[in-house]
C-alpha cells in the first residue's frame, strides 16, 4: 500500500500567473527508492513541501496512510511521519555532529543519555567516526555533514525520508556514498525515499523515476 499519495494536487504560489503543481497524482510506497527529475522552476520543491505538509494543496489532497494530512496534526506529521534532507545540509552550526543528532530525540522527550546512545549508534551506521561525532559542522566535509544529516533525519523514526538535491553539494564518490545509504534504507529498511536531483547518474540508481514538467509529473520509468 501507498505511504503517501497525492490525489489532483494543485498548487499555486501567491500572485503566480500559473501553477508550481498542476493537477498531480501519484502514489509513493514503502521499500522504494525514488527520483523527481526536471528543469530548474518545474515544481520539484514546491511538490516536496506539498508531500511534506509545509504548505497545503488549493486543490486535491496529500494522503498519508490513506488519511488526508490537512485534517492531521500538521505539527506531529512534519515531527514524526516524514523527514527532510537538503542540498545545502542544514545542520544547526553552533551543535556538533553529536548534538545534532540528539536534538530530534531529545525534541520527543528521549533523556539525554538515552539520546546520546540512539544518536551514536546512527552516526556510525553512516559511519561517522567518534572523534568525528564530537565536531561541529563546519569542521567536517560536505559528505560528512550530509551523512550527520541523514542520521538526523534518521533520529526523528519517521519512515519517509524527502531529499531535496541531497547530492547537489558532493563529489562523485560522496554522491555514491550517500545514494548508497538511501539505497538501502529503502531495500533493507523498509522506508520510502524520495530524492529530487538534476543529476541523471542518481536518477539512474533509484527505483522509480518521475518526471516534473511545468507542474505537471509523469513517471519516467
Ligand atoms: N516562495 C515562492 N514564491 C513564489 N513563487 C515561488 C516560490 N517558490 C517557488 N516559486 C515558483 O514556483 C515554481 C516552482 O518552483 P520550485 O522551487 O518548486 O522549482 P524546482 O523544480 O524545485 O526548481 P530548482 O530545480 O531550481 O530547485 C517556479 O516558477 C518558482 O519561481
Ligand atoms: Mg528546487
Amino acid at each position: 500500500m501507498a505511504v503517501i499519495s497525492l490525489k489532483n494536487v494543485t498548487y499555486s504560489y501567491k500572485g503566480a500567473a500559473k501553477p508550481a503543481v498542476n493537477s498531480v497524482s501519484c502514489s509513493f510506497e514503502a521499500g522504494t527508492l525514488y527520483a523527481v527529475v526536471g528543469p530548474s522552476g518545474s515544481g520539484k520543491s514546491t511538490l516536496l513541501a506539498l508531500l511534506a505538509g509545509l504548505d497545503l494543496p488549493d486543490e486535491g489532497e496529500v494522503l498519508f496512510g490513506g488519511e488526508n494530512i490537512a485534517a492531521l496534526d500538521l505539527d506531529l506529521y512534519r515531527r514524526e511521519y516524514i523527514s527532510m534532507i537538503f542540498q545545502a545540509f542544514r545542520l544547526f552550526p553552533l551543535l556538533t555532529a553529536l548534538e545534532n543528532v540528539c536534538y530530534p530525540l531529545e525534541l520527543v522527550g528521549v533523556k539525554s543519555a538515552e539520546a546520546k546512545r540512539r544518536a551514536r549508534e546512527l552516526l556510525a551506521s553512516v559511519s561517522i567516526t567518534e572523534e568525528e561525532m564530537q565536531r561541529f559542522p563546519a569542521n567536517l566535509s560536505g559528505g560528512q555533514q550530509q551523512r550527520v544529516a541523514i542520521a538526523r533525519a534518521l533520529a526523528s523514526g519517521a519512515k519517509v525520508i524527502l531529499a531535496d538535491e541531497p547530492t547537489g553539494n558532493l563529489d562523485v564518490e560522496n554522491t555514491q556514498t550517500v545514494i548508497d545509504i538511501l539505497a538501502s534504507l529503502a531495500d533493507e529498511q523498509d522506508y520510502c525515499v524520495i530524492v529530487v536531483t538534476h543529476d541523471a547518474e542518481v536518477a539512474d540508481m533509484t527505483d522509480v523515476v518521475y518526471r516534473m514538467k511545468d507542474g505537471v509529473l509523469t513517471r519516467e520509468r
